[in-house]
């Protein structure tokens, strides 16, 4: 049986499974491994959510929930529909398809793209952008677009790509794309006719920070976005459901290409049947507005961990590049004699301190030399990786 053969050329293992094993090699050491690097939550789960999902199992002694819709109860699309609008744009419950987290979205919307499409994404990006797009098209093409934005918007104009992918607070930076380059991207998306991927799993963070500003956390506050633009949302990291899965794509009826919306809910429903009924009634508790307040705190509680690991490396002597609206520390050495590759530097922080770490050529070429700690780790976690590192880096 012949296999797709462009998820041959991917690497064995996906980052996060690389790192994994590697820390599993570690675990006999003796020394308890700090873990810092997949981004995974830490914090409790809310009562409210954790009430409201309870309460969903149980009533199930009484009326089974069978099927439902494949892209989301009506009640909870209005709900997250309500999350994702603010005073600059409103955002209708139908554009909302609910689905078990971004990752799945994004893949299932990777598989009605044509098998040679072209993509280009912002780096350093989130791995699993490259690793879907090899893994479910049979010959992508995939850039890395270069660091510089003006640069990388004349790359866009002259050779436009049929699909660019961007996170923004960025996974691993925190990088924000200011509204005037946004602006210019989705003007020239328009004219260009390529499709924009928004992967909006980390707003939540920018939103709550103090220092947001006019910076956009959706793009639908820019002009003609409503054409060219495709946003995906997730409760993994705002709200505590890695392990629970929720996310939703937001499609507006006015997109380029009418017929994605259609074929997407086509593929919807002969491929799922819908996220879980106890998930969904966890994050109709989640996006109620009276727990938000809540959510925040614990939000609160990751950025303040990345800002503590941010500065004792600081110290240290590394450099940091992340942003205050991102949970992750962006970091290289600062010492020229520690100028290691990525995996070097992951083995450096296993070997020496037992933290595992993320290298950063995992988020692309542009990452190597880089590491990124997760600040969802547990304070005592963070705690003692401030403790074991004493000795300038
Ligand atoms: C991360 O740590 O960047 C991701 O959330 C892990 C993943 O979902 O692949």
């Amino acid at each position: 049986m012949p296999l797709n053969p462009s998820i041959l050329s991917l690497p064995p293992s996906y980052l996060f499974s690389e790192i994994a094993k590697r820390a599993k090699e570690k675990q006999n050491s003796g020394q308890k491994l700090l873990p810092l690097g997949i981004g995974d939550v830490t914090a409790a789960l809310l009562p409210p959510i954790a009430k409201a999902m309870s309460e969903c199992a149980s009533s199930m002694q009484e009326e089974i929930i069978g099927y439902q819709s494949e892209s989301g109860t009506s009640l909870l699309k209005e709900r997250v529909a309500q999350f994702v609008s603010s005073p600059k744009t409103t955002i209708c419950p139908s554009w909302i398809h609910i689905q078990d987290g971004a990752k799945p979205i994004f893949a299932r919307l990777l598989s009605i793209f044509g098998r040679k499409t072209r993509f280009a994404s912002f780096t350093p990006a989130y791995p699993a952008f490259y690793d879907a797009a090899f893994s479910i098209l049979e010959e992508p093409s995939y850039t890395h677009l270069p660091p510089c934005l003006d640069t990388a918007l004349k790359q866009l104009e002259e050779s436009p790509p049929e699909v660019v992918i961007l996170c923004s607070p960025n996974n691993p930076t925190g990088e924000v794309f200011s509204k005037d380059f946004l602006q210019r991207l989705v003007t020239l998306a328009n004219r260009k006719n390529f499709l924009i991927l928004h992967d909006a799993a980390y707003r939540f963070f920018l939103e709550i920070s103090p220092q947001k500003g006019d910076l956009p956390a959706s793009l639908y506050e820019l002009e003609g976005a409503d054409s060219v633009v495709i946003e995906i949302g997730s409760l993994s990291k705002s709200h505590g459901f890695t392990g629970l899965r929720l996310g939703w794509a937001i499609i507006p009826p006015d997109l380029k290409w009418p017929s994605l919306a259609s074929s997407l809910t086509r593929l919807f429903a002969s491929t799922f049947n819908g996220a879980c009924c106890i998930a969904q009634a966890g994050a109709l508790a989640a996006l109620d507005p009276v727990n938000r307040e809540e959510a925040k705190k614990i939000a609160l509680t990751y950025l303040k961990r990345a800002n503590l690991l941010a500065r004792h490396f600081e110290q240290k002597g590394w450099v940091i590049e992340s942003s205050p609206f991102t949970p992750f520390v962006w970091m290289r050495p600062g010492k020229e004699s520690l100028k290691k590759d990525s995996w070097e530097l992951f083995d450096l922080l296993l070997e020496r301190y037992a933290i595992i770490s993320t290298p950063g050529v995992g988020f692309g070429p542009q990452g190597e030399g880089y590491l990124r700690l997760s600040g969802f780790a547990k304070q005592g976690d963070v705690d003692l990786a401030i403790e074991r590192v004493q000795d300038v880096l």
